[in-house]
This record gives structure tokens, sequence and C-alpha cells, in this order.
């Protein structure tokens, strides 16, 4: 196992009826910037189990945060912040919401140009504390520092993490789910499957802990997807989902172990060119990755094969196709599509594009073992397509 350091601070409240527990969890005197998305918390009764948990505090909102927020709207809420002198953030929403919060908090205090933060990880050393109500299991924001932004003018997509990031609180409440439309769950339900199999389809590194930990998290996702999916407004369902999500990026299967984000960088890229869902993007490129990489991969797609599909044999190569090809299965079976140009016009100008923007950012050797060349990233684009 290799050493590690783990710290996560967030304070996570789970269950029905807990988003009335905002209150106990900001300070009573704290200007409050309530950000939101596109609408659907109003629809929900969400947002008026928020506002009347947010009595007696002065409270600014800000709606509007698109799905792949937007360094635009993000930079809005920045100045409404400066100008309210906000000293608490409370985001309700998906991971959109969440990581729009998240750049906002740590660039009301920045001085400089706040893209840096994005495209040159410029050093961050303060942030407005933050809250969140998750409404959409998927990204695993709720309990991670990290978040993505999208700039449309400049056709990218970039992540970055602090650990003033860290939301104070999130409260998860499941029977949020049962409004989500279906594309959503998912989305939901692939994002935390890939951020799992992302933390874990990489090498053996004599950490059985942290791969059973993750075969859970597979294997739960397997056992519940397709009925969450059916039936969004069962309790247990819908908590399940929730909590495998959350487990599935909260930094704990990813310690000690290689990671290989290769999949979610490639899935970002098509997003910012295409706009296709973040969870889709990975239904297309995951399975492409792993059967390009099969050599150097084969040892833990073999164990993925036969503890999360039960899959048999004895030669790893063999075993860790059929794995990759019952990877597809799933997602296929949850409504994903498999290629880029079902869903774009224009799919074919990505390899080459994908290619370029790699070798721009000095992103020459990505993957556990650096193996995911500009060339190599072109090729499963290509074979994505
Ligand atoms: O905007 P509203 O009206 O709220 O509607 C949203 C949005 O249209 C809707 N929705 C959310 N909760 C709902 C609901 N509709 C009905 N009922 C509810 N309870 O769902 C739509 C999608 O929401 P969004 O927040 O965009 O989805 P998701 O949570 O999947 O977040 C995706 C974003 O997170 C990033 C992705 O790249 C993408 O930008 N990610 C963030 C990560 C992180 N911070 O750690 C890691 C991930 O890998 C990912 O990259
Ligand atoms: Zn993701």
């Amino acid at each position: 196992m290799d050493n590690f350091e783990l710290y996560n601070p967030v304070k996570l409240i789970f269950g029905k009826g807990e988003i009335a527990k905002i209150s106990t969890n900001i300070p009573s005197n704290a200007k409050v910037l309530l950000t939101y998305g596109g609408g659907s918390i109003k629809k929900n009764g969400v947002y008026d189990q928020v506002i009347s948990a947010l009595k007696g505090y002065k409270v600014i909102e800000f709606g509007g945060i698109e799905a792949n927020p937007q360094f635009s709207t993000a930079m809005k809420a920045v100045e409404v912040a400066r100008k309210e002198n906000i000293d608490f953030i409370l985001a309700v929403g998906g991971g959109s919401v969440v990581d729009a919060s998240k750049f906002i908090s740590v660039a009301i205090d920045f001085s400089g140009d706040e893209w840096d933060i994005l495209s040159k990880g410029a050093n961050i050393n303060h942030g407005v504390p933050l809250g969140t109500v998750l409404t959409l299991p998927a990204t695993g924001s709720e309990m991670n520092s990290g978040a993505v932004i999208s700039r449309k003018e400049l056709n990218e997509k970039r992540a970055f993490g602090s650990p003033y990031c860290f939301p104070k609180f999130s409260i998860l409440d499941p029977t949020v789910v049962a409004s989500l439309p279906k594309r959503q769950l998912v989305n939901g339900v692939v994002d935390a499957f890939v951020h799992t199999i992302e933390q874990y389809i990489t090498y053996p590194n004599n950490a059985p802990l942290q791969d059973r930990i993750a075969e859970g998290i597979l294997q739960t996702l397997i056992e519940i997807g397709s009925d969450v999916i059916d039936n969004p407004s069962d309790y247990d369902l819908a908590s399940n989902l929730m909590w495998s999500a959350t487990m599935a990026l909260n930094g704990l299967i990813g310690k000690g172990v290689p990671n290989d984000w290769g999949t979610h960088m490639i899935g970002h890229e098509l997003t910012a060119l295409f706009g296709i869902d973040h969870g889709q993007t990975l239904a297309i490129i995951g399975p492409n990755l792993y059967t390009k990489l099969i050599d150097s991969k084969k040892e833990k797609l073999a164990q993925f094969g036969r503890r999360v599909f039960n899959l048999e044999g004895d030669n790893d190569l063999e075993v860790a196709k059929q794995a990759i090809e019952k990877m597809q299965e799933f997602y296929t079976s949850l409504g994903m599509k498999t290629k880029i140009s079902e869903l774009a016009d224009n799919a074919e100008i990505a390899p080459q594009i994908i290619n370029d923007r790699f070798i721009d950012r000095n992103w020459l050797k990505l993957g556990e073992k650096g193996l995911i060349t500009p060339k190599v990233a072109k090729e499963i684009v290509e074979m994505s397509l």
C-alpha cells in the first residue's frame, strides 16, 4: 500500500426530514448566499423546506446555475457575494450547483484573474464557508474538495480542488431523489460507478480493504441501479444510491492505491465540445479505455470480473475481456448510448482536438502507469466515435 494522508472535515447529515437541520449548522448571524439551479427545487418542495429552515437569517438568493456550471454565471454570483458581504454560502442542488458554489466560495477573496484558479491551478488561501443540500446523488461533490467549471467561449471544462472547498456540512435527504428525471438517475448511477472503478481498475497494490470497499459500492450500484431508476420514490433504494455515490468519491477508496482518472479527463472534453451529459461521456469512453489498456490493467479487470460479476476462469486476459463486456452491458441496460456520434453531429472532430488539448496542457502521461499519452487518448476517442 502507498503512503497516504486522509483529511475530510465534512459533517454529513443523512436522512428523511434532515433539511430542517440547516439552521443548527449555520451561525445565526450569518448573511447567507443561497445558490441553486434552474428551478427543480421550486417544484419538488426542497426550496420551501430550505426557506423555512433559514427563517431569521439574512438570505440573498442566486438561482440559475446551469448543468455543467459556467464560469460566467459563477462570476456573477461572486460579484453579488462581494457586494453583499456574504459570510456563508448554502448550495441547494446537484453537483453543478455544489461545484459552482465551491468556486464562488474561493473566488470571492481571490485577487487576480479568477480563471487562473481553473486553468493554472492558482494558489487558494481562503474560502467563504459553504454548506450543501444535495438533490442529485452522483458526483460526491457534497463530501469532497473538488469542483468542475466550464467556460463556453473557450469550449473548456476544467477541474480544481482545494481543502478550502470542503463543505462545512452536507445534508443528504434521499426523498429528493423522487423527483429526478430518469436521465439524471442514469447519469448518477454511472457517475458513481465510474468514480469507483477509476480508483480500482489500475494494478494490484496489496490493498484488499480498499478493493473490497470499492467492490461493495460497485455491487450495490449493480444491485439497485435499474430498480432505483424505475422507482426513485422508493426510500430504501434512494438512500442506498445516495450513500453509494457519496462513498464513491469522498476520498476514502482512492487512498493508498493508484488512481486513473483518464475516463473522466477524456469525458470532460466531450462535454466541453458537444454538451454531452457527464455520466453519458463516461459510459462511452470507459469500456474503450479499458479495452485499449487491457494488457496493463488485466489483473484488476479480471478481479473486477470475478468478484463483481461472478465471472469464472483462470486466464486473466480472457476474464478481463468478459468483464469489459459486462461493464458495457450494465451501462447499456440502464439506457446509456455507446457512441459519441449518437449524441453529436460532428463527432469526428473530437480525436484530434482532444489530442492537441492534452499536449497544450502538458497532459502527456495520464493514468496510473502514465500510458495515456495524447496519442492513446486520441485512439480511445476514435474507438468511441
Ligand atoms: O438545475 P435544476 O433545475 O436544479 O435541475 C437539475 C439539472 O437540470 C436536475 N436536478 C437536480 N436535482 C434534481 C433535479 N431535477 C429534479 N429533481 C431533483 N432532485 O438535474 C440536472 C443535472 O444536475 P447537475 O447538478 O448538473 O448533475 P450532477 O449532479 O450529475 O452534476 C454534474 C456536474 O458535476 C461535475 C460534472 O462534470 C458536471 O459538471 N462533477 C463534479 C465532481 C466533483 N465535484 O467531485 C466529480 C464528477 O466526476 C463530475 O465531474
Ligand atoms: Zn464523474
